[in-house]
């Protein structure tokens, strides 16, 4: 089995098939310091949770990270929250990507997973024959390598989407009129829970990594520089648009890293080729509003695990046949629950005064409806696997 790429999803599906006694290679294009220096999101769902428990890494994850039972949608500087809890009896863990990553490379380095980093030209050969066949480039060399099924889980700019013939191959894609300014820093966070706020100036979402580090963004116009955005000029325009009392209570210093983000919604159909399967952003994308990307990445992981093990273990293959579709049954919803936050809270520049007043109609239902709050909790700790 070959898993090309060594982020979240391929380290992950690399774990749960070695626990099974599913021997597998991980190439991944970069140094492990370089994958594990992105800066990314950290809301998982509660399958996310359970998964890495399962997948024998969440010792860490337990220990650090914050267990969060709702979060504050916020109107033109008055806010309400949402209690996952008292509304789906759920809750979601705030713990970093890049932590949940660095878990996994320690796991496969204890299982003595063999990961080759820096590797370069990968080719996904007869990926629709019995035995495909993956060359690549590691230390000057040229290997070639054949396995019985390849998983690309090598992101949006991967090869493995690209491998599937175009005439075979669907793509569906919104891309938004505005980006992510985000901003890291060692601050104690403003609030105890997530704070999404849709405001005339535009979007601004508070979050965190640990009491001591702060996450937040605000939306920019997509052709602004980060240079462009000063610490103080980024915390000015902040307080502007969150509560007023979380403005009040804002602790600011100087931010450790600061980019801007484009926001896109794409899904590529089929999921699978052949004996290549893909999972995570190298099959969609999701906009970060509804905190879905990483989490969409684990089930995939999780429905071809559990393919695979049916293939391996007990000769059926039914779950391979069923996994393209199963997997973008999930993703579908996810998508549009991202697309829906998405539209919700931000300000489009071609915005009509009568759609600005349906975004405030959407807010203030959900505000006022235990309803229409509960829809949003089910879809935000995430939907069954
Ligand atoms: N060969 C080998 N490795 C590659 C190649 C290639 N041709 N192309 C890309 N890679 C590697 C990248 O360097 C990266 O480390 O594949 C990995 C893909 O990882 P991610 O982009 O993190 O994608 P995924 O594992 O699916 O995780 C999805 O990441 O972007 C976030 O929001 C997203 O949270 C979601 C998560
Ligand atoms: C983050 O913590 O970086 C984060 C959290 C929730 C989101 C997006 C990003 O919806």
């Amino acid at each position: 089995m070959l898993i090309i790429g060594g982020g979240p999803s391929g380290l992950l599906l690399g774990q749960l098939l070695g626990r099974t006694g599913i021997d597998n290679l991980v190439l991944e294009r970069r140094s492990r310091e370089y994958v594990l220096a992105r800066i990314r999101a950290g809301v998982l769902e509660s399958g996310t949770v359970e998964l890495l428990r399962e997948a024998g890494v969440g010792a860490r994850m337990e220990r650090e990270g914050l267990i969060h039972a709702g979060i504050y949608l916020a109107a033109s500087n008055r806010g309400f929250r949402i209690d996952f809890e008292q509304l789906v009896g759920g809750s979601v863990m705030v713990y970093g990507q890049t932590e949940m990553t660095r878990d996994l490379y320690r796991a496969r380095d204890e299982m003595q997973g063999p990961t080759l980093h820096g590797v370069d030209e990968v080719r996904i050969h007869d990926a629709d024959a019995a035995l495909p066949r993956v060359s690549f480039v590691h230390h000057g060399r040229e290997h070639f390598v054949a396995c019985d099924f390849v998983a690309g889980c090598d992101g949006y700019h991967g090869v493995s989407r690209n491998t599937i013939p175009e005439e075979l191959r669907r793509e569906f894609e919104r891309v938004y009129p505005f980006g992510w300014l985000g901003l890291l820093s060692p601050t104690p966070p403003v609030s105890d829970e997530l704070i999404y706020a849709s405001h005339e100036r535009g979007f601004a979402l508070c979050s965190m990594r640990n009491p001591a580090l702060s996450r937040y963004y605000l939306q920019v116009p997509l052709d602004d520089r980060v240079e462009q955005w000063s610490d103080d000029a980024f915390w000015d325009e902040l307080r502007q648009r969150i509560p007023h009392d979380a403005s009040e209570r804002l602790v600011t210093g100087e931010s450790i890293e600061k980019s801007i983000a484009p926001l896109r919604s794409l899904v590529a159909e089929p999921m699978r080729w052949g004996n290549l399967f893909l999972c995570g952003d190298a099959a969609h994308i999701v906009p970060p509003t509804g905190a879905k990307g990483l989490n969409l990445a684990v089930s995939d992981v999780y429905y071809l695990w559990q393919a695979l093990k049916r293939h391996y273990l007990d000769g059926d293959d039914r779950g391979i046949e069923l996994y393209s579709e199963t997997a973008l049954a999930r993703v579908w919803k996810a998508e549009r629950f991202s697309w829906s936050m998405t539209r919700l809270l931000h300000r489009f520049p071609d915005q009509s005064e009568f759609e600005q007043r349906m975004q405030q109609a959407e807010l203030a239902y959900l505000e006022s409806s235990a309803a229409a709050q509960a829809s949003l909790a089910e879809n935000y700790i995430g939907l069954p696997f």
